[in-house]
Formats: C-alpha cells, structure tokens, sequence
C-alpha cells in the first residue's frame, strides 16, 4: 500500500476514496527530494568529506591505533582498546574492541566507546535517551552461531601486531594491526579482506557542544536542510588556513529536513569503516534497492551512482529504478564474489546506513596477483549511531555465505504450504460480495487461487480489528465459503493506531503506555491511513503480549483459522514526519531513540503478529502467515516480504528479477513484486508476461491500487485467460518442488531462486547476469521475457549438460558458456531443465493448494548428457500447516536416476529409519499418496520397443506400462511409466 508524501496529499486520497470510482489519478513518481541525498544526511556528508580527505591526501595516517599492552587473547576472543587521537596535543579517547573468532569460522569485530559505554556523557535538551550506544541489535538479529572457536590461537604476536588462525582447519587468519589498526583476513595465506586499509575508520566520539557565538549564518544554512555547497565551501575555506582539516561541525548538535528538526541529543555519534574486499570485483547484497543484483559504484562516473547505498527503511512510494535509494526494508550483509571464491560481511547497525562502493585496480596489493581478477573492490560503510559491529564471512562458496548468514539471523520458517501458491489482493475488495463474487469467478474460470486479501477498507474506518459493518456485516460467513475450497483470508493490520475516542485498542495502547514516545516523553502522535494515529512499541515485551492478545478469535471477532495477518506501513511510514517516518528523537522501549532502531522497527512489529498468531486460541499450534513490507536481517524467520509499490510500467517487471534475488542471496527468499504493478494499469500484455515472472517468484501475488481499474485474472478475454491460467496452474503443479525449495531454505538459508554466480560460481560470464535463474535444485532454469513486444529470449547456458524444453522436451543445442535464443511468444515462459535433475509435480489441475494434498505426484527426470552421470532430486512434503515437522512427520525422498544401471530409486533423504518415526494423523494418510507417473527426459534410445518395466517396494515386484517415444527432429527421447503403484513415503526401485 502506498502513502501520500504529504498531508495535502492525504488529504486528496480521502477525496477519491469517497468517490471509489475507477478514474485516473495523475501519474505521482516518488519524490525524490521528499528523502535525503547523502549531502543532506549530515554524518554520511561527514564521513564522505572524511573519506576524500584521507584519500586525496599523500599521506594519510588513520588516528587509531591498538594500545598493545592493553589487550588479551582468550578463549577464542580478542579484547582490547582501539585509541583515537584527537587532536594535535595529542589526546586520545578509549574504543574497546573485541574481536571474536567464532566456531562457524565467523569473525566479529566489535567497536564501542568507554565514556558512553559508562554514561560518562550529557545529553541535551534534558533528554531521557539512553546515553550507551545502541548495543541490543544483537538480541533482535541474532539467533545462534555466536559459540565461540576455542581452538582459533595466537600465531604469532608482537608489539606491532597480532596473528590469529582461526576457522576449519585453521585456514583462516586475521592479522591484526595496532598502529594504525586495521585487519587482513586471509583464507590459506591469502588476503580476502581487509578493515581499514583505506583509514576511513571513524568512530565520533562524544564531546560537549561548545557554544561558540560566531558563525551565525552557518547555522541557518544548516538548517535549512544542509545545503553541500555551502558545507563545502566552508570547508574549504578552513582548508586553506589551517591543516589538519577542520571538520565539519554544522550538522553535530541540531539537522533539518523538510522542516523537521532533529535535536540530536547526543550530537555526533556515528561510525564507519572501509572493508575491501581484495580482487573481487562483484558484490552483491544490502537489499533492498531497485537496481542490478551486482552493485554498482557510487562515487560516479560513466554508469555508475553519485550517490551510496542506503539503508533507511521507508515508504518510497513508486520508487525510482536503478537506484541506490532506499526502500522499505534493508539487510546490511553483503557478499563478493569472484571466479571460486566468495566472502563477505555483516554489519550490524539498525541506524541509518549508508554504503559507497568504489572499485578499482589495486596497485598495492601484491596478494592479488595470484588471481585473474586484479580488480579490489572497496566499501565504505556509514551508520549514524550505534556499536561498530562487523561479522566477516570467508566462504569460499556463495552456499556457505548465505548457510554461514542464516546460522546467525535464522533461516525462512517454514511456510503455511498455501502461502506458496497464488495470492488474489487489490486495494480494495469493498465487500463481502466482491470478495465472494471474485471467488466465484477464479473457480468459473478455473484459476487456481488460495488466498484473497482485505487491504484497509474492510476495516471500521481504519481501526483495525473493527470490520466495517456495512460492508462486511458478517465476515464470518465469507470465511467459511472460502474455507470450503481450502482458501484463506489475510487482512490488513498495521502499527498505526488509530488516535479517537471510543476506540478500546487506543484507549489501551495510551493507559498501559504501550505507544511510541516522542523526545519528550509523551506518546508520540503522527498522522497516516488513519488520521491522528499512535504507534504501537513493539520492542516493549508487554506492548507485544497485549497486541498478540488482540489477535485472538474472540478479541479479533470475524475472524478464524483461515485469517492471516499483513502488516504494512512498518517502517514505520508517518505521513507528516521526516522522510515520512518517525522522528529520529522518538524514543523506544528502555528510553533507546527512534535513530539507533529505526531499521529493526519494521522486524519487531512483524515478529509480534507472528507471535500473536501463534497464540490466538489455546491449543491451536499451527505456522503463522504474515506478510511485512519492512523487513531487516532476521525477518525470514518470521514473515514474507514483498518489493513494495512498484508500477505498472514494463521497467518495474524487469527490476523485479534482481530484487527478488537479492532478497534470496541475502537470507530472506520469501519474496516477491506485487504482480501487475501496484501503481498504473497494465496493458494486457504486460500483466500476462507479469503473471508467468511472479509464477517464478517465491511469494506470488497480484495487487493493486484503488485507482487502478479492476484487473483480476479471468478479465482480459482470450488468449489472455488461457495464457494467465497456464502461467497458474504451471505454478500450482509445480508446487510440490516450490515447497521442497523451502525445506532447503530452512534447512540452510539456500535462495529459492539462484542467480547463476550462485549456482555456477566459477563462470565468470553469469556473475553479473541477474534476468534468469535457477528454482530450487530442481534444474530449471528460467527466463522470463519482461519487455515489451519481446517474443524470443537470449538465455545464457552456464555448463555443459544437456538442457531440455520444460514444454516440447526439445534439446537445447547448445554448449557451455554459449548464449541461445529461445522463441518466447506470449503465451510461453522461457523455461528449461537441466539434465541431471528429478523434480516433482502434481499434475491435475485444483481450485487450491489444499485440494490438492492427497494427489498422487508425477516425477520428471532430466537426464543427463552423459548416461555415467545419474540424475538427482528431492521432494520434501509435511502437513503443510503445524509444527508436526518438527517431530519428523515428514517425508523427504531422495530420487536418483541411473540410466548406466537402468534403474530409478527412491530413498529417504536424510537416511532415516522409516520405523523409527511413530507416523501421526497426517503420514497416516499420506500413505494412500503415490507416485502415478514418471516421465524421463533424454530417455536412451536402447529403450525403444521396451513395453514394461519392473518396480520393487516393500518386499514385493511387479510390473508398469511404460511408453518409449523415440528422438525426433530436435527433440529428446522419452519415457512415460504411468500406474507406478508405490507409495511417496516408501523406498523404491524401478528397473528399466
Ligand atoms: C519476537 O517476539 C518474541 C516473543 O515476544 C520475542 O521473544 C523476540 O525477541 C522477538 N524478536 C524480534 C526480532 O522482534
């Protein structure tokens, strides 16, 4: 859902909404100046004047140093102070350091400072803020991976530097350096990355403001929003009489924008660092932005950004493409990558954060000359208050970047099964009619669908938990026709409440105090859907069992347990505050400020309903569904996210590709665009080629704005219908491998969709590609089309197997590296099967995803080029809605086809004993689900005239039918076993 940037705006909204007629309203692009440029943010205009002063300098000397004698090695953990000089006499202040090997083969480096750290500070303006840095983002974030590597030793160590080896096999080695501090990672003896080697470490220390009565015009220009040119030229001025430099002082005690004011009482505080990664040339990572997946440079030049990276969650309506803006949600973890060899880091701040890259060849780096690319790429990381918390990952896989990740901040839960299939939500469907009548219409046009959404309006005049009793009188009523085909209901719920009388869930947000203070104290209030809203706290343990009450059946009346839960507007999105979000002086749970959190608020807020739904009725145990528009590093534990308010422009489908996979490489795969593009009307073409993407993105759902003119599925007429339909039910068959891609996700933090650096990281010709991808480990491979009028593809083959045609089984002909061009008219998805791979389907098409539970499922088997090569897959399958898994009520087969042996068998995945699992109500019945068909792909010819084959389960053999089709004019042999007779929990053998 979107907001208007401004009240007037707001203002304009309620106007159409009364009218809730289907007319245009002008095309509104993102205001760009309504969020800041890095120039405006006063500690990333400070720490980008820091960073070209030291790199333009001959001689740049970081100011800080290890004391030496004050450090100890013990247990794995390195504890000491880093100094700071601080001016010419001489002066240092104390930043304890820990630096902790961890037994992933993680590193963490932790920078604080002693004089806040021990509350040795005053604030201003009498404020209540806590005086420590932030230091409790861990406790959000963190969910395990933090025992520390007893076995990591001090290799050698003197007065200048200490080496540590560290990780398996002690192939890792961070060398730390007292004067100036930096560290060199190195994985087997080579540097990977380094801290510091630029000596843009800048930790701003506390200092008291020093009221000085001159300068008076300076601090008007500061505020009015801080104007570059200005700081600039004062810089320069200093400059020029008088060296060191000066720094900037105009946005330390006091920053405008937009005309808020922050009262910063706490003055400067930031922290930054430069990471290089050392002859890596591509990162990925630190979504979200609409831009490519292989991050660009920021400090300009042909192509490249003029400005860093952001990360400060916000409601950037109809957000710009090919942008380093930020959006709604932001996970500090990137990864670099180059030919066999990927590393990272994690930076955990939940303050405003902002990242420049600059890349280039790095003639002070011998180390690099042992690989290919001499290519170093540098980061500069900026946050604007909190600890200095650096977690470094040395792979060298992208798998065990995201496994190494996710250990840290939690792996996707796994998924109510319905939530992976398609969801039906516009903004709005204003009645129980429409919703019944929609309903109606995906069956007549038999569309497969699980879930229709309720967006604002179906509340009592945006106070949530309150339907709006002429529109929804009895939604009780509407719950169960939808329950009667499986389906489910999510509503709307956000975190603004909304500030009237009569209203009990305000009323006892204010009395139990359970509401976000401003600076003052008092309960802070801010306008958005509502009017005059308050928001809940949700980092308040209290705040978050009363709102998870709020949730039960009998609080929340109407509905049941078909209702699911969206939360939006959780960056929270303020209509009348800075940026459209919450004064940075706000103040949290424990007195923290709105600045040192304001990247978690969206992940704690979603968390809470995850909870809440855990508990609406005693007894009821089942997986929550909740979808978030914030999110930070942790979020998959707890939620699905969505790319926000895109258009409906054909430039937004195509950005979609590589935000969702960053999303997937980032540790949050659960993701996906508003399919058609929220903001705008799709011309039919786009909205078809836009159901065949979003039938290819995790989380698959169509939506749009009130203003848009209605655009369900079965709408457009022929050959839309069919072709939409097909894009569908293409989905829903596949469901079953959609579904085991999650177990992996959980399992360990794997993408669900895979860019190819991923899949292939030692072809260097994919790093950068970011349009096609690989599903799961199934082996397909798409591409979809995403531009206009395009009826062919150029799809890019990333190894020598055989790849098939999913559609016609044709053979690709084709080669390693080699790009082919695949016809693509309308009514096809450019979709391939890599040999070598067995996925799982079921193959009758159903209203729902529940309908669908007890069919029997199809196996296709791509073979491979080379008959030596078996082919594998998986197919992982539960109840699809408890915890029951979690106690083994699962079946997790494990399929390999050997063409060489002619057999294809089935094993449990995990090698577990079949008797040892006690088998519930649900493996009970899973017990009559087979496998009815299996179709090999690239059959051997030798099959040819073969009518039967021979199939061994559970002690007994007997025969099935089996149809040979040989090879022709391009396309591959095939076989076809119908009737197999064995059961998908069973081991079993067919022999060919
Ligand atoms: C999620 O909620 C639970 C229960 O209130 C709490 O223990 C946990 O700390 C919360 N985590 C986040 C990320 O908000």
């Amino acid at each position: 859902m979107h907001l208007s940037g401004s009240l007037s705006s707001w203002t304009a909204y309620l106007g159409l909404l009364s009218a809730l007629s289907a007319t245009f309203a002008p095309a509104v692009a993102v205001k760009e100046h309504d969020f800041k440029k890095c120039h405006q943010s006063g500690f990333c205009a400070r720490n980008r004047a820091f960073a070209d002063h030291a790199l333009a300098a001959s001689s740049w000397e970081s100011p800080y140093n290890i004391l030496a004698d004050a450090g100890s090695f013990k247990d794995g953990q390195y504890q000491g102070v880093v100094l700071k000089t601080i001016n010419d006499a001489g002066e240092t202040v104390r930043l304890p350091i820990t630096i902790s090997f961890l037994e992933s083969g993680t590193a963490r480096v932790t920078v604080d400072e002693e004089k806040r750290q021990k509350g040795e500070i005053e604030l201003r303006h009498n404020s209540k803020a806590r005086k420590e840095r932030y230091n409790e983002a861990e406790n959000w974030v963190i969910v395990g991976g933090l025992a520390l590597d007893k076995a990591a030793k001090v290799e050698q160590e003197d007065k200048t530097q200490l080496t540590v080896k560290y990780g398996p096999s002690s192939k890792f080695e961070a060398v730390i350096k007292f004067s100036p501090f930096s560290i060199d990672f190195k994985r087997d003896g080579q540097s990977h990355i380094k801290f510091n080697e630029q000596g843009l470490l800048n930790v701003e220390h506390w200092r008291p403001k020093v009221d000085k009565p001159a300068e008076p015009e300076k601090e008007d220009d500061a505020a009015d929003s801080g104007n570059e040119d200005e700081n600039n030229e004062g810089k320069e001025d200093k400059e020029t009489k008088e060296e060191p430099k000066k720094e900037d002082e105009s946005t330390w005690w006091e920053e405008s924008f937009g005309g808020n004011t922050d009262t910063k009482p706490r003055g400067p505080e930031s922290v930054a660092l430069d990471i290089s990664f050392i002859g890596y040339e591509h990162v990925f990572g630190i979504p979200s932005h609409a831009g490519p997946l292989s991050l660009k440079q920021t400090r300009g030049g042909d192509g490249n950004y003029q400005e860093p990276y952001r990360m400060y969650n916000a409601d950037v309506f109809e957000y710009i493409l090919d942008s380093p803006m930020t959006l709604y949600g932001s996970i500090p973890f990137m990864q670099a990558h180059r030919k066999d060899s990927s590393v990272g880091v994690f930076w955990l701040n939940a303050a405003e954060t902002w990242v420049d890259i600059t890349k280039g060849k790095d003639a002070k780096n011998p180390m690099a000359l042992g690989v290919k690319s001499k290519t170093s790429t540098h980061t500069h990381w900026m946050s604007e208050s909190g600890l200095l918390d650096v977690f470094v990952f040395l792979g060298p896989t992208p798998k065990d970047l995201t496994a190494k990740f996710t250990e840290l901040t939690g792996t996707t839960a796994m998924p109510q099964e319905f939530a992976i299939g398609y969801h039906q939500c516009r903004w709005n469907y204003i009645s129980e009619d429409d919703v019944k009548e929609v309903d109606r219409k995906m069956d007549k046009f038999k569309m497969p669908y699980d879930v229709i959404w309720l967006d604002i309006e179906y509340s009592d005049d945006k106070k949530y938990f309150a339907w709006d009793k002429h529109s929804f009188p009895n939604p009780l009523d509407m719950h169960k026709q939808l329950d009667s085909r499986g389906r489910k209901i999510v509503t709307i719920n956000d975190p603004h409440i909304k500030n009237v009388d009569n209203y009990p869930v305000v009323q006892e947000l204010k009395s139990k105090g359970f509401g976000v203070l401003n600076k003052d104290g008092n309960i802070f209030e801010g306008w958005c859907w509502p009017g005059s809203s308050h928001w809940l706290d949700a980092f308040n343990p209290a705040a978050r069992e009363w709102w998870a009450s709020l949730f039960n059946y009998d609080k929340f009346k109407g509905t049941m347990e078909n209702t699911f839960i969206w939360n939006d507007m959780n960056e929270p999105s303020v209509f009348n505050g800075p940026e459209t979000t919450m004064p940075k002086d706000n103040l949290h749970h424990g007195n923290w400020e709105h600045r040192d959190v304001h990247n978690l608020n969206g992940m704690t807020f979603h968390n809470a309903t995850y909870h809440a739904l855990l508990s609406r009725k005693p007894g009821e145990l089942r997986r929550p569904f909740v979808l978030t528009r914030s999110f930070f590093a942790g979020s998959q534990r707890a939620a699905a996210m969505w790319t926000g308010d895109n258009q409906a422009d054909w430039g937004h489908l195509a950005a979609s590709i590589p935000m969702v996979l960053s999303q997937g490489i980032s540790g949050f795969p659960f993701s996906g665009a508003d399919v058609g593009g929220f903001f705008g009307n799709p011309d039919k073409d786009l909205l078809t080629r836009w159901y065949q993407v979003g039938a290819f993105n995790p989380f698959f759902r169509a939506h749009a704005h009130i203003d848009a003119r209605r655009r369900e599925p079965y709408l457009h007429g022929e050959p839309y219908t069919t072709i939409i339909s097909a894009a569908l039910r293409l989905r829903y068959s596949l469901l079953p491998s959609w579904y085991t891609a999650f177990r992996h996700a959980h399992l360990d933090g794997s993408p669900i969709i895979k860019p190819m650096f991923y899949t292939h990281p030692s072809e260097e010709a994919g790093f950068a590609l970011d349009d096609q991808f690989f599903v799961g480990t199934t082996g397909l491979l798409a591409k979809p089309v995403v531009e206009k009028d395009k009826t062919s593809v150029d799809i890019w083959i990333p190894d020598g197997e055989a790849y098939y045609d999913y559609f016609t089984y044709d053979v690709i002909p084709t080669a390693k590296g080699k790009t082919v061009t695949l016809d693509a008219p309308l009514e096809k998805i450019p979709l391939l099967m890599r040999g070598g791979h067995i996925f799982a389907r079921r193959d009758i098409p159903r209203r729902s995803s529940a309908l669908m539970k007890w069919d029997d499922y199809t196996l296709v088997v791509a073979a491979s080029k080379d008959a030596k090569t078996p082919a594998e897959g998986d197919l992982y399958v539960d109840d699809g809605d408890s915890f029951d898994f979690q106690q083994g009520q699962y079946i997790h087969r494990r399929f390999v086809f050997d063409a060489a042996a002619k057999t294809l068998s089935s094993v449990d995945y995990e090698g577990r004993d079949s008797e040892a699992v006690k088998e519930g109500e649900w493996m009970k019945k899973m017990r009559s689900v087979g496998v009815d068909k299996v179709i090999i792909v690239g059959a051997p010819a030798s099959w040819a005239g073969k009518k039967t084959v021979t199939v061994e389960s559970e002690g007994k053999t007997w025969e099935a039918k089996m149809e040979f089709t040989p090879a022709e004019k391009g396309r591959a042999a095939f076989a076809v076993v119908r009737k197999l007779g064995v059961r998908i929990g069973a081991d079993w053998k067919v022999v060919f």
